[in-house]
């Protein structure tokens, strides 16, 4: 790692969705996630990040989609960059997504993974693929998986320089759509994903169950599904650990519940669709939505028949997407 200059950067970061999830910490500082995870990174949900560094400024700033906010977890995440650059200089740091952001549709994800990219090389440090995903990990677990794209397998890890993600080629990766069916207008979610896990792990009597029984299971079948090209497999994986990870929230205390009616409707559908034949399998985040993983012929119907379900305000088709990249 070398200090290279540099003043401005802007860089773009897809969001990404897990096939095999991550729901609880092993250690906050670092934040290590307790668990591995398999996501998909998609290019239908895309942040894109400015850091722009000045001698003048006295403070970060954080623009959010044109709105204010407080920086201060940007600037603990500028921090580590700026201690490896060996530099103090303030950031404004401007954001867009172009999907909801907080609802549950991991805006953090990209988020994190684009300030990983902006804010290093807006402060000249060179770091390679692996070093910005274990430095996306400290802004939020799942943008750790965002730094790669396509197929991404996040290793839990001893120790913090362990816990990173890595792309995982796969010849069919190219045929998945995820169909997003947006529930409620996409407004932000009750409950923030940090303090809900912590809140499962301490609280849940299912959470050892997710963490030591059903993760290392799904993620050793998940693989197995990968090799053997398998899509109803991994589908089928991706469905069923969804549904443990929000049964072990449900099962905290007080519950933790991202659902609302059109979430149980939507899962309705998507088990009619498969039974009409359809490649159709159900995931659920922090959230109320409900994202379809399908295939590139069967999208458009999945689409259409989801868009159909009462409060669902609106429908997002995407494609696997790319790893975060300067632009
Ligand atoms: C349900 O990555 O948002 O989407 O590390 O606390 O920022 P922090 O959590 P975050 O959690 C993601 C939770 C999830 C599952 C997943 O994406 O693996």
């Amino acid at each position: 790692m070398a200090y290279i200059g540099g003043v401005s950067a802007t860089a773009r970061a897809c969001s990404n969705i897990a096939l095999v999830k991550y729901w609880g910490k092993r250690d906050a500082a670092l934040n290590l996630p307790a668990a591995g995870s398999l996501s998909l990174t998609l290019a239908g949900l895309v942040t894109e990040t400015t850091v722009e560094l000045s001698e003048r400024l006295v403070a970060d700033s954080l623009v959010l989609n044109g709105v204010s906010v407080d920086p201060r977890r940007t600037t603990q995440f500028l921090d580590l960059i700026r201690a490896r650059a060996g530099i103090t200089t303030r950031a404004r740091v401007t954001s867009t997504n172009d999907f909801p952001t907080a609802s549950g549709l991991a805006s953090s994800a990209s988020g994190y993974a684009a300030l990983a990219v902006a804010g290093a090389a807006a402060c000249g440090v060179e770091l390679a693929p692996r070093e910005l995903s274990l430095l996306a990990r400290r802004g939020s677990g799942s943008a750790a998986r965002s730094i790669f794209g396509g197929l991404v397998r996040m290793h839990a890890g001893d120790r913090d320089a362990d816990a990173y993600a890595e792309p995982i080629a796969w010849p069919l990766v190219d045929r998945l759509r995820m169909v997003i069916a947006v529930v409620g207008g996409g407004v932000p979610k009750a409950h923030g994903s940090t303090s809900a896990m912590d809140h499962t792990a301490a609280t849940s009597p299912y959470y050892d169950a997710w963490r030591h029984d059903v993760v290392p299971r799904d993620l050793v079948s998940a693989t197995a599904a990968l090799v053997a090209l398998d899509l109803a497999a991994l589908g089928e994986i991706a469905e069923a650990n969804a549904l443990a990870m929000h049964a072990s929230a449900i099962a905290a205390r007080p519950a933790v519940i991202y659902w609302q009616p059109p979430t149980i409707a939507l899962l309705a559908e998507v088990r009619a669709l498969r039974a009409r034949g359809l490649v159709a399998w159900a995931t659920i985040d922090a959230g109320p939505h409900v994202k379809v993983l399908t295939t590139v012929d069967d999208a458009r119907r999945v689409a259409d028949a989801v868009r159909e379900v009462p409060g669902v305000t609106s429908v997002i088709t995407s494609a696997p997407g790319p790893g975060a990249a300067l632009i």
